[in-house]
């Protein structure tokens, strides 16, 4: 089932005590990428997860930086485009923009008008959730378009940081801490 297999997954997440800051306990995917063995598994739990969501979803949303790895393979198993959410300036064309507030500053999100139009049907994705508010505003990025964002999807959910109090949509997390 997923979950067995998210458990064996769990085991290639290393964690890395006081990264970047004092106090912060990373956890970091990339070491499941350079594991083939965890690299296959991660992909086959993204692929029987898009069979059972199969129908539900026009595009997938990736979340930068670590979400395009993962946005890419959900979007081939569920055989949709994917779309970038970046950092504002680093995306041309036509783009929507949201400003939304870190701990203490402001910074601004943008994504692509090409693919996202009224009444698509999205699924965001990214590696980890942790206070939710880089998937918060991401949500909020992604209505501006017209789009209507149906599920979230996260590798690693950070639970005791309780982001689900904040989203308004279901969220599909495959490993807690
Ligand atoms: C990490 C992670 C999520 C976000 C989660 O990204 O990949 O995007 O933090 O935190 P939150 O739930 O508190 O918003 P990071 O800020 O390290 O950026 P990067 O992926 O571009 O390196
Ligand atoms: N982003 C926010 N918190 C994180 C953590 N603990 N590990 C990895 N990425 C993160």
């Amino acid at each position: 089932s997923i979950e067995d297999d998210a458990l064996v997954l769990k085991s290639y997440i290393k964690s890395y005590p006081d990264f970047p800051l004092p106090g912060i306990l990373f956890r970091d995917i990339f070491n499941v990428f350079q594991n083939t063995d965890g690299l296959q598994l991660l992909n086959n739990i993204l692929k029987k997860y898009a069979t059972e969501i199969a129908g539900t979803v026009d595009c997938v949303a990736m979340l930068e930086a670590r979400g395009f790895l993962l946005g890419t393979l959900m979007a081939l198993h569920l055989n949709v485009p994917c779309v970038p959410v970046r950092k504002k300036g680093k995306l041309p064309g036509k783009v929507a923009q949201l400003e939304y507030s870190l701990e203490y500053a402001k910074d601004v999100l943008e994504v692509q008008l090409d693919v996202l139009k009224e009444g698509k049907r999205v699924l965001v994705i990214d590696d980890l959730l942790a206070t939710g508010g880089t998937l918060d505003a991401s949500i909020q990025l992604l209505r501006k378009t017209g789009a209507e964002v149906v599920q979230a999807v996260v590798i690693m959910e950070l639970v005791d940081l309780e982001a689900r109090k904040k989203i308004d949509i279901p969220i599909k997390s495959f490993i807690q801490y």
